[in-house]
């Protein structure tokens, strides 16, 4: 029995992850690329503001703009913003020095590695850099380095007192979007100064279903005289329902929005890409952190980019999960972190790695990766994979943003691992310019027509049918748009009903229809049950 005076934490209580003051996703806790982004993003954007603060103010306000790297703070706040600068140049110094430093590092190798041996280039090399990268040439002896990523992790370009989480009440969908402007403090938010990785991050999730008296995490979390009035607003007496698993029959398969799909059967739970609308009142149906069941099996995330790890989520869920299922570590390429090191980090204890064609074995089911070409850029990147799920005899493709470039490959592929019943695949067929994600890590300019070429791009209507022929699938549904309301904090996007999305979806779940499939463009919410084959 709980005790009378335990609370609960409340179902909207929306916990951003914060890293110096900027919303954190995946790019921002592996030393090497939140070095960069520090450096080459968050400080450029800031000295942008402060230059200019009122075209930033007009350039937010303007739809066609959104996620472009304009401070939302109505022109306001220079002095603080002027104050957090300071702070990055002070104490983010030594990454800052080490970001600098790999663009240094790329200087000496165009200068002084010709074929000839890369030894004598060690001595050369910047001192925040020396013993923590390998120089190397590829097979067509063009030069390059890789990181030594687990060391660097135990180095000072790794700073986890830099992470810390926000708190605040969300009661309707909008919130406004992320990754271009730092976090400021405010009456609204309340900042818990503790690294990721801290056990008590999981004490205070764990609240959502399970109570604890106020007072006890008041003290764990260290909350101070002047902020309890504040914190005590997140949370309630009143007790959710309690979270139910599947009992079966069969599969049971739930959207959450985006590319957050559930599966389960009474032995078994796996959740892909988790990214979990929070619980109020207002707007459309959904799932919800509710909807849950109370020990996630497996999950499952397909790649590195910010709308498919997002770690608001994964932390907040981080107590209940058992085993978290990641794709394979790359050649410690800056473009390429791990992210297995990456979850390890935040304090997820199991993390395992799944490669192409990789097989983990499920209680009456299997995970099989899949490749996952395109949507990166053409940048050599490992860390990503699609997921072939089978569960009680069905078979269902978790395909993320994968962009059917090569049918040869899915001839292939079909005769190895058979037909699929379900598949779900992202269609953002325009894609942002790969500099959009990738910007701040490039090491030499990039031609803005280049940069266009190189979209992220998913498959289109054409691509997507060719690998629902290829598979012969029963089902076909269209995900991973974020087209949902409640997205607009990580999703840049504006689609219009002539975007390439929409119309490339469109005529996809015409052409399944046609072909006798069961198909749509999947919208908040969808749940799908089958008995066992
Ligand atoms: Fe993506």
């Amino acid at each position: 029995m709980p005790r009378p005076d335990a609370l609960y934490l409340k179902p909207n209580v929306v916990a951003e992850p914060l890293f110096n003051q900027w919303y954190a996703w995946g790019m921002l806790i592996p030393p090497q690329t939140a070095a960069m982004f520090t450096a080459f993003h968050h400080a450029p954007t800031m000295r942008s503001y402060l230059a200019a603060p009122q075209a930033h103010a007009a350039a937010v306000k303007n739809p066609e703009m959104v996620g472009g790297p304009y401070v939302d703070h109505g022109g306001g706040r220079t002095d603080e913003i002027a104050a957090l600068l300071a702070r990055t140049e002070r104490d983010l110094a030594g990454p800052i020095e080490f970001a600098r430093g790999v663009k240094e590092l790329v200087a000496l190798l165009k200068r002084e590695a010709k074929g000839y041996s890369l030894e004598p280039l060690y001595a050369k090399l910047p001192e925040a850099l020396k013993g923590r990268v390998e120089l190397v040439y590829d097979l067509q002896h063009r030069p390059s380095f890789r990181f030594l990523e687990s060391l660097l992790y135990r180095t000072d370009v790794y700073d986890p007192r830099r992470q810390s989480l926000s708190l605040s009440l969300v009661d309707d969908d909008y919130r406004p979007f992320v990754f271009s402007t730092p976090r400021l403090p405010d009456d609204r938010h309340l900042w818990l100064n503790l690294p990721f990785a801290d056990p008590r991050v999981d004490e205070l999730f764990a609240m959502r279903g399970a109570p604890a008296p106020f007072e006890q995490i008041r003290d764990r979390l260290g909350v101070g005289p002047d902020d309890v009035d504040r914190f005590r607003r997140f949370f309630t007496a009143e007790a959710p329902p309690p979270p139910r698993r599947f009992e079966g029959p069969g599969v049971r398969v739930r959207y959450f929005g985006h590319a957050c799909v559930l599966l389960e059967t009474a032995d078994v739970s796996v959740l892909v890409d988790p990214c979990v609308s929070y619980d109020y009142p207002n707007g459309l149906a959904r799932f919800t952190y509710a909807d849950l069941p109370p020990v996630i099996d497996y999950v499952l995330i397909t790649h590195c980019h910010q709308d498919h790890l997002l770690l608001e989520h994964l932390l907040q869920l981080r107590h209940r999960v058992r085993h978290v299922v990641v794709g394979p570590q790359g050649t410690g390429a800056l473009q390429d972190p791990s992210v297995k090191l990456l979850l390890r980090q935040v304090g997820f204890k199991s993390v395992i790695e799944l490669g192409e064609l990789d097989e983990i074995e499920l209680p009456g089911g299997s995970i099989v990766g899949l490749p996952f070409w395109g949507e990166h850029g053409d940048l050599d990147i490992r860390c990503k994979i699609a997921h072939l799920v089978t569960l009680a005899g069905r078979r269902f493709l978790c395909a993320a943003d994968t962009n059917n470039i090569e049918d040869r490959l899915y001839q292939q592929i079909r005769e190895l691992v058979g037909e699929v019943d379900v598949l779900f695949l992202g269609m953002d067929a325009a894609g942002a310019p790969f500099s959009w994600i990738y910007g701040a890590l490039f090491l030499e300019p990039l031609e803005r027509k280049m940069d266009h070429s190189r979209r992220l791009r998913c498959s289109n209507n054409e691509r997507c049918v060719g690998l629902v022929d290829r598979f012969n699938c029963k089902e076909a549904y269209v995900y991973a748009l974020g087209l949902e309301p409640w997205l607009t904090y990580f999703m840049g996007s504006n689609y219009q009903a002539d975007s390439p999305p929409i119309v490339e979806s469109n005529l996809f779940v015409e052409n399944c229809r046609r072909r006798g499939l069961r198909s749509e463009r999947l919208y908040c919410k969808k749940e799908l049950v089958y008995p066992p084959a």
